[in-house]
């Protein structure tokens, strides 16, 4: 598989998690939590022994995915709900993100993407497979790319909340309350679509039904995250590689049909 080396070698690493946020003391909350990468995030802060807290409408997320922590169901801009939560958990640290080609879902299929449509490759692709779906329309062909279509960074959500544990603990170890920064979390590894979509065929054992269509507006040939800076100031890579990716993607996919 193309770009995977070194991305997978062996058993991931131990995470923060695995070693336990000892310089967190209160509740961590988490919005969105009930959503797909909130959730993961709360699994990651239960294992290391930190209670999360889960602020979210529920308007896309599912009370189902609130499995290591309470739910506090509200608007997070919705400033007296929020001070009451506030008031009632008093949580020390709150995480809130924004995200980009997350993938992959947990390895134990507790929690994983559940969206309603589902827009990302990687379940589309392997709900085609599956036969779940339709075929997948690749959006352009003729990119300046080495096979022509658009090359895209692809992190898996499970890597993503150990990044949080990390940022986290880096927070409470800086000198100084208060203190903020940003950190680019990816693969720094870029996979076209059309390696996607090949690499879910090999794995599943039946190709993925395809078409291509027309370019979409405003999409870039190729994003790639620089992880420098979360490598060299949170200890952080990545572990899963795409092919991990996409067999967590199989499993759950098939696992939300049961
Ligand atoms: N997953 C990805 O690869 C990806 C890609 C691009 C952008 N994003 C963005 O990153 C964020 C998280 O992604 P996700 O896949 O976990 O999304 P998600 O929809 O699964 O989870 C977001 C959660 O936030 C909750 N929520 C929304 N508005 C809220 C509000 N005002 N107050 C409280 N809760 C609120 C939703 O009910 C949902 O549970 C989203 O903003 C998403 O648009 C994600």
């Amino acid at each position: 598989m193309a770009n995977t080396r070194g991305l997978r070698a062996g058993r991931p690493e131990e995470s923060v998690g695995e070693r336990s946020l000892s310089l967190v003391s209160g509740p961590v909350l988490v919005t969105g939590g009930a959503g797909y990468i909130g959730s993961h995030v709360c699994k990651a802060l239960a294992e290391a022994g930190t209670q999360p807290i889960c602020l979210d409408t529920l308007e896309k997320g599912h009370d189902w995915a609130v499995r290591w922590g309470s739910l506090e169901q509200g608007d997070v801009g919705d400033g007296r709900f929020v001070e009451k939560v506030f008031v009632r958990h008093r949580p020390q640290v709150v995480i809130s993100l924004r995200y980009f080609n997350a993938t992959g879902a947990d390895s134990a299929a507790e929690i994983g993407e559940a969206h309603d449509p589902e827009t990302p490759l990687l379940p589309l692709a392997v709900d085609a497979a599956l036969g779940l779906r339709g075929s997948l329309v690749v959006h352009g062909s003729d990119y300046r790319t080495e096979d022509g279509s658009c090359v895209r960074d692809y992190v898996h959500v499970t890597d993503l909340a150990d990044a949080h544990l990390r940022a986290v603990h880096w927070l409470m170890s800086q000198k100084g309350r208060g203190r903020h920064d940003v950190f680019n979390l990816g693969s720094g590894t870029g996979h076209s679509v059309k390696q996607v979509v090949d690499s879910i065929g090999r794995l599943v054992g039946r190709p993925v039904p395809h078409v291509y269509g027309a370019r979409r507006p405003g999409d870039s040939p190729r994003l790639v995250g620089c992880i420098d800076k979360a490598q060299r100031e949170l200890g952080w890579s990545p572990l899963r590689g795409l092919e991990t990716q996409i067999e967590d993607t199989v499993r759950w996919r098939m696992s939300m049909r049961r």
